[in-house]
């Protein structure tokens, strides 16, 4: 019973990941390049802001799944000592991006870059969204590695 309830618990995570990383390669590829597309940098700022705003509370739900799902598993394979084996180095990497990325969600965006984004936006829009969308790159890049090393340790590659 307790390993029909590990797979619930890794098809929860792997889907929560399908939307939390798939929404954050959506924005990157093909909302940033059509919104430089945009004559005026009102409907860039405009544009920006809908979709970034509707794609958060996805993003934190994803998250929390995510981790939840993530201790569950270790939790119920009680393996706690892999965080220290150096071959299960992959398990540190996918809890060090779910931190960076609750450090984002929860505390630097809403407390610190949220507050004055507004501000930058209009104040110099080109340089900002070009920040913006270099940032989301590198999570990007950074989640896909991450999701790589994880399929690979799981099915045994390290
Ligand atoms: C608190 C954070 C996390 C914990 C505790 C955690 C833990 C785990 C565990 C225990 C497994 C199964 C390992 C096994 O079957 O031997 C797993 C699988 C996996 N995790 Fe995580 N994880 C976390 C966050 C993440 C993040 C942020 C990502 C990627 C963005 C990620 C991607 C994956 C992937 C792709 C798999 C393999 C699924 C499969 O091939 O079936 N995890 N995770």
């Amino acid at each position: 019973m307790s390993y029909q309830w590990f797979i619930v618990a890794r098809a929860l995570h792997v889907l929560a990941i399908v939307v939390w990383i798939g929404g954050i390669a959506a924005i990157t590829t093909v909302m940033f390049p059509a919104m430089r597309r945009l004559e005026s940098n009102e409907q860039k700022v405009w544009l920006f802001q809908q979709i970034e705003s509707r794609f958060r509370p996805q993003a934190r739900m994803a998250w929390l799944i995510v981790g939840l799902s993530g201790l569950y598993m270790v939790g119920s394979l009680n393996a706690w000592a892999r965080f220290t084996e150096v071959r299960y180095w992959w398990i540190d990497a996918m809890v060090a991006l779910w931190v960076i990325f609750g450090l984002l969600l929860f505390v630097i965006e809403p407390l610190v870059v949220g507050p004055r984004l507004e501000r930058r936006l209009k104040a110099e829009t080109a340089g900002a969204l070009a920040r913006i969308q270099a940032m989301h790159w590198i999570l990007l890049v950074l989640s896909l590695l991450v999701i790589a090393a994880a399929v690979a340790g799981t099915h045994g590659w390290f």
